[in-house]
């Protein structure tokens, strides 16, 4: 069976969600995926390559920190720039799942993961959550807790204003891991589903 592709299109303004977004593709290798960094880097940039690169893969995560309670603005000028897709049902049945960071523990990061399963939503893809349970169930809300933001709908992760390589802590580098690694299998299944029907 041939590999899933997946693609991580994602922002970073000073280096702490491309931390999120690489633990999140070595789970997804470790799991099997052929993986696809795409990050943004402005929003006047000619967003046509990573748009192709969506359009090929089987599965797409979209990251970006949480800015002023929502996505980045070159988040969403990408977002944006999607509609052309959108016109055709390009995106239709791809799976979709997202991860912010930001500097609060809440920081209103859920109004980023919302924003990005609606964006999702209006593309027909199909959303996949994190599927980890909370931190507070498993007893470690502490830095290294799997999930200690207990997040259901996406990956929240949080960062300390300290240099990329310090923060965000392990337990949320090792909730990207996890997360990369479910997609990858979903990806994997979803795959395999699509070829038999
Ligand atoms: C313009 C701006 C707006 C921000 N708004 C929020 C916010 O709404 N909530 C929050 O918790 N942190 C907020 N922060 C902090 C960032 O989320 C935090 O610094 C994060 O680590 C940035 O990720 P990055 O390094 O990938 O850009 C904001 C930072 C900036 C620059």
């Amino acid at each position: 069976m041939t590999k899933p592709t997946i693609a991580i299109v994602y922002h970073s303004g000073y280096g702490h969600t491309a931390v999120v977004a690489e633990a999140v593709a070595e789970g997804a290798r470790a799991a099997g995926a052929e993986v696809r960094l795409e990050r943004i880097e402005n929003a006047a940039q000619d967003f046509a390559p990573i748009l192709k690169s969506v359009g090929e893969a089987d599965a797409v995560i979209f990251g970006s920190p949480t800015y002023m309670g929502g996505v980045s603005a070159p988040f969403k000028a990408f977002a944006d720039a999607s509609s052309q897709a959108w016109f055709t049902s390009a995106w239709k049945d791809k799976l979709a799942a997202g991860f912010t960071n930001s500097l609060s523990l809440s920081g209103d990061k859920l109004s980023t993961l919302s924003y990005l399963s609606i964006l999702a939503a209006q593309h027909s893809m199909v959303w996949v959550g994190t599927g980890l349970p909370p931190g507070a169930s498993t007893g470690d809300v502490s830095i290294d807790g799997v999930n200690r933001l207990g997040s259901s709908l996406g990956v929240m992760t949080q960062s300390d204003n300290v240099a990329p390589d310090q923060s965000p802590g392990a337990g949320d580098r090792k909730t990207a891991h996890l997360f990369g690694e479910r997609m990858a299998k979903a990806a994997t299944r979803w795959k395999a589903g699509a070829t038999a029907a």
